[in-house]
């Protein structure tokens, strides 16, 4: 399985088919898994790669007591830069897609195009704040096993699989605590990139289920809009997973967006 050495730490990344390159950056408190199904469906299209981030899944675990956007950012450029790729589509799910944006930040000459699913621009207010101090608080009272009965039941949506709730099962309680923890306050402390949206001149698509909670349509629509030319795909009944609940919808939208093609989106 390979692994390549950046910023002094081993990343794991699991890659499938030939082409231009697509990374695919996981949300929180997930791993690589979590785009098995794109691996799998767009290995036609793209070379397919899919990492854990810097403490996560197989990759190296971390002593950083706090894990910033921008520095999982830049391991996104030097795992690019290891595997000699030169740009690539940048695909991120929530979490994933704060580390997206700062790579834009960082980076723009690397990205080929962008796809923001299910997330968001902006930073923690003050309550969202109190809410990830809270919840390393019960992580580390209650466990992984609790964080992930609150996690299934308020991040999927309705009537969601059995496939996708242990999906999300195992990768919650695959989790290191220090990377729970250190991800968390890396979340908490996140730098506003509102402004940097109209910066974004490549072809992007934003996407979002139907039913998340945590991301409504209303935000999804929102920050598309302030993306000039900006796609968007709003997943009938799926929740903050649209990539495990309807993976053949986002496959769809992704090969869109990589072709470039006019389609009817689903809104
Ligand atoms: C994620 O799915 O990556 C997280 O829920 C994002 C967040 O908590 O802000």
């Amino acid at each position: 399985m390979p692994y390549a050495r950046v910023n002094g730490n081993m990343l794991f990344y699991r890659e499938s088919g030939e082409g231009p390159a697509a990374i695919f950056l996981h949300g929180f408190p997930l791993d690589h898994s979590l785009w098995l199904d794109q691996l799998k469906g767009l290995a036609h299209v793209r070379h397919c790669i899919a990492p854990d981030l810097r403490g996560f899944g197989r990759s190296d675990p971390t002593v950083d007591a706090v894990l910033t956007m921008e520095m999982l950012a830049d391991d996104v450029a030097g795992l690019l830069a290891a595997l000699g790729i030169e740009h690539a589509d940048v695909i991120g799910l929530s979490m994933g897609g704060y580390v997206t944006l700062a790579l834009w930040e960082l980076r723009p000459d690397m990205v080929r195009s962008l796809a923001l699913i299910d997330t968001r621009a902006g930073a923690d207010g003050p309550e969202a704040q109190a809410a990830r101090d809270a919840m390393i608080d019960r992580i580390l009272d209650g466990g992984r096993q609790a964080l992930a009965d609150e996690m299934v039941h308020g991040l999927l949506g309705r009537a969601p699989s059995r496939r996708a709730q242990a999906r999300l099962r195992s990768m919650i309680e695959g989790t290191r605590y220090e990377t729970l923890v250190a991800s968390l306050e890396g979340m908490r402390d996140r730098k506003d990139r509102t402004a940097v949206l109209p910066t974004i001149s490549v072809p992007t698509l934003v996407c979002g289920g139907e039913d998340d909670a945590l991301i409504p349509p209303d935000r999804i629509r929102e920050l598309a809009a302030a993306i000039p030319g900006a796609r968007v795909t709003i997943v009938p009944r799926s929740g903050h997973l649209p990539v495990i609940e309807s993976p053949d919808v986002v496959n769809q939208a992704l090969i869109e967006l990589f072709e470039g093609r006019k389609v009817v989106w689903w809104r």
